[in-house]
């Protein structure tokens, strides 16, 4: 059932072009030029007039969100914030009708994300659910929502159910804004971008030999510092949290600006940095990032556009990924590190998809 992988985690990174496919099929419609999404079409008019949209979720589905902040706030320009469940539900949260919630889950059972769904439809919000598991309780319990249809998700360690989370924001976010805050030219360069995604993906995953080889140099680093601006921050938080679950070295994720303002002290050549460098606004911005580290001894590994010569003489280690329009990039940043991690845990011999302290579904408060 491991289709010849060694571990479910592995099997599932490498399934994501398919995954991906499966998300968008019979939704990302080119030839009309829209997205169509059967779960929510009753309700996208009101959608589309919510004064405010509040994101809660838990570990990796948030991180999910924070995309989702960016995806919807850029294309949609309704106001969005981003919550951990567990702390929306346990202040005085100001939430009522004309609101609306998405709660993002994979397994559909969290404890956290259930009650704060409870809370926001109590007090008059309207409730949309982002599950992987078809039929789960969060499911039941929204007004409306779409599946991630990533298929079972067996390693502990989230992988296809976030990329597959993020494509449904992407979609969701496109779908805010047809006819009112985009041009049907701007839907349609972003629908392509969408449908050319698998492929780019089977790309990065070709680079695995390269990956594996950087896993070696760095598996038995105690301590990672992930930087990333924009878009990439959220990957960058994903990043860390994904070494730190399965390998058990310490890692961080910041948005690349914030360094100056406290981790900078911490570099040495002790402590290698992820840096997602792709070429887009804050290009130049990040490379003087990197500067900042390598003056101070420490070593870098980039993610970086194909084709960009200029960072290899910079960064110790570079890890390619296909160009992209800003908006995508998440989806194809995440792969490296997804790989990343995972080399780094076999090789420090952690079982990777059964990592300490972790369970699959967390149903306790
Ligand atoms: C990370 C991970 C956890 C979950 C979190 C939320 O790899 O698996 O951080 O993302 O427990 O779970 P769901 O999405 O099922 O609500």
């Amino acid at each position: 059932e491991k289709a010849g992988f060694e571990h479910f985690m592995l099997k599932e990174i490498f399934e994501q072009p398919e995954v991906m496919q499966d998300v968008m099929r019979g939704r990302v419609r080119l030839d009309e030029g829209r997205i169509q999404l059967g779960g929510i079409a009753d309700q996208l008019e009101q959608l589309r007039e919510a004064k405010r949209i509040v994101i809660c979720a838990c570990g990796t589905s948030w991180h999910a969100g924070l995309i989702g902040e960016y995806l919807i706030e850029e294309f949609a320009r309704i106001p969005v914030e981003v919550d951990y469940a567990s702390e929306f539900r346990y202040r005085s949260p100001i939430v009522g009708p004309g609101d609306v919630m998405i709660v993002i889950s994979q397994s559909g059972e969290t404890a956290d994300t259930l009650a704060a769904l409870r809370l926001a439809k109590e007090k008059g919000a309207m409730v949309v659910g982002i599950c992987n598991v078809v039929g789960s309780t969060i499911a039941r319990e929204t007004d409306c929502g779409m599946y991630t249809h990533a298929g079972p998700e067996i390693g502990v360690a989230s992988t296809k159910a976030f990329t597959a989370q993020v494509i449904v924001l992407t979609m969701l976010a496109l779908a805010l804004s047809k006819d009112r805050t985009m041009t049907d030219g701007e839907v349609m360069d972003a629908l392509r971008c969408l449908n050319e995604l698998p492929e780019r993906v089977k790309r990065i995953l070709d680079y695995n030999g390269e990956i594996q080889s950087i896993a070696e140099e760095y598996k038995n680093a105690r301590n990672f510092l992930y930087l990333g601006r924009g878009y990439n921050f959220p990957v960058a938080l994903e990043g860390a949290l994904k070494l730190k679950e399965i390998s058990y070295i310490h890692a961080e994720g910041y948005p690349a600006a914030e360094m100056k303002h406290g981790p900078i002290a911490l570099i040495d050549e002790e402590m290698p940095v992820v840096v997602i460098a792709p070429k887009d606004d804050t290009y130049q911005k990040v490379l003087s990032n990197i500067q900042e580290v390598k003056a101070r001894g420490g070593r870098v590994i980039a993610i970086a556009t194909e084709g960009d010569e200029e960072i290899r003489e910079l960064a110790d280690h570079v890890m390619y990924v296909p160009e992209g329009k800003a908006f995508i990039m998440p989806l194809l940043t995440v792969i490296p590190l997804q790989l990343l991690s995972y080399y780094i845990a076999t090789l420090r011999g952690c079982d990777v998809d059964r990592p300490r302290n972790l369970a699959k579904s967390v149903t306790v408060e």
